[in-house]
């Protein structure tokens, strides 16, 4: 049998890992490795290779940064030719990013059986490029595996047959338990000078908080209240630096004595920063389950989420980008009155064994 996964930023990286591992289990299927190379910087892409310890890529499709359609029409184009050198039986794509709705056309205009992990999740706002690629990639995906009971529900809602919906649980939390040694023996805090559980930890890059100087610039002025309080590390993206330059807002930054902004960080050393934070603050869809596995408030900065299982039981809230409401989380957090939580039913770091099963028991 042969599988073909594709991957193109540093988030499928995680959730590709699990998989991979898993596989070397089954000498009986081939694996072949996509990588569009939608993140091409080492920091957003290479390093995970090897924090994670996968494979380099069989394929790297080299396609970079466009437009939005520009960027998929390149990777349609050039998988498509992957997928006629290679010929696979069926494809593996993971996410909600503009490689796994290209990927998951190509294989379906090709007749490939086609997986999707991490299927069902819905902000229900069309604004976000990646609820359009969730809601694509579902629609055309021949077998779909959501991380969370509220994902099987949206799917059903959707009209999806019950028999090709499988709930395996959340992948990304069975890379953060497999490296969880590494994540706890990492430096970070002593290269950056923090004392646990004294510390924010923040991440923006999301097109809707970044690309808008009075919506960056309101989420700026609520860091620079929290710093007050507490030292704040911002792993800064690509996309937000760039923005921060063009908006002429990198001296008020670089002007909050205790906001620190450092280069995007590998796994085992975002994952030790993350685990040992005071709070988190972010824009991301994965630290929202990270966090919560690792019982860590995080405070939501954006008015959805698709991942509402981690607000009902895990750590997560939801702050808007409204400034005052941020503070007024951050205040909670601060005077220890963040609520108790759970961890949802399958996180337990056995996705990929589902996964893996799953498929053998539909592609045999
Ligand atoms: C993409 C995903 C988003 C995911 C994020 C994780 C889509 C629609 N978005 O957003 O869901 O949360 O990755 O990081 O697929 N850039 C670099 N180096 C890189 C990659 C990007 O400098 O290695 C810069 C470029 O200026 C580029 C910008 O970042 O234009 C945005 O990159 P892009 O891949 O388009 O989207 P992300 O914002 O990273």
């Amino acid at each position: 049998m042969k599988l073909i996964s594709v991957v193109g930023t540093r988030p499928n990286f995680m959730k590709i890992a699990p998989i991979i591992h898993e596989l070397d289990n089954h000498p009986d299927i081939q694996h072949i490795l996509v990588h569009t190379g939608q993140h091409y910087d080492s920091k957003m892409s290479g390093d995970f290779f090897k924090d994670l310890g996968i494979q380099d890529p069989d394929f790297n499709l080299n396609i970079g940064s466009d437009t939005q359609s520009k960027q998929v029409a390149m990777i349609m184009i050039a998988f498509e030719e992957v997928c006629d050198e290679v010929q696979p039986d069926g494809l593996i794509v993971v996410g909600d990013v503009n490689s796994t709705m290209a990927a998951t056309l190509v294989a379906a205009k090709k007749g490939i059986t086609s997986f999707h992990v991490e299927a069902g999740i819905r902000s229900n706002d069309r604004e976000m490029p990646e609820e359009i690629n969730r809601l694509v990639t579902d629609a055309i995906c021949d077998y779909l595996l959501p991380p969370s009971i509220d994902a099987v529900e949206n799917l059903i809602k959707e009209g999806h047959d019950a028999n090709d919906i499988e709930l395996v649980g959340n992948i990304m939390i069975d890379t953060l338990q497999k490296n969880q040694s590494q994540i706890q023996n990492s430096k970070i805090l002593e290269t950056l000078n923090l004392e646990t559980k004294n510390y924010a930890v923040l991440t923006l890059h999301r097109p809707s908080n970044v690309d808008n100087k009075k919506t960056f610039q309101g989420i700026l002025e609520a860091i620079a209240y929290t710093q007050k309080h507490l030292p704040v590390i911002y792993p800064i993206h690509p996309r937000s630096r760039k923005m921060l330059e063009q908006y002429g807002l990198m001296s008020y930054v670089k002007g909050l004595p205790q906001l620190f902004l450092v280069d995007a960080l590998g796994y085992n050393d975002f994952g030790r920063l993350v685990s040992q934070a005071k709070m988190v603050l972010t824009d991301s869809g994965g630290i929202q389950e990270e966090t919560t596995v690792y019982r860590v408030p995080c405070i939501t900065i954006r008015k959805n989420t698709e991942r509402p299982i981690t607000i009902w039981k895990g750590t997560n809230e939801l702050a808007g980008t409204s400034k005052h409401k941020i503070i007024d989380l951050v205040n909670q957090v601060l005077n220890g009155k963040w609520k108790a939580s759970k961890i949802p039913q399958l996180w337990d770091g056995k996705t990929a064994f589902r996964i893996i099963n799953f498929i053998k028991q539909k592609l045999v």
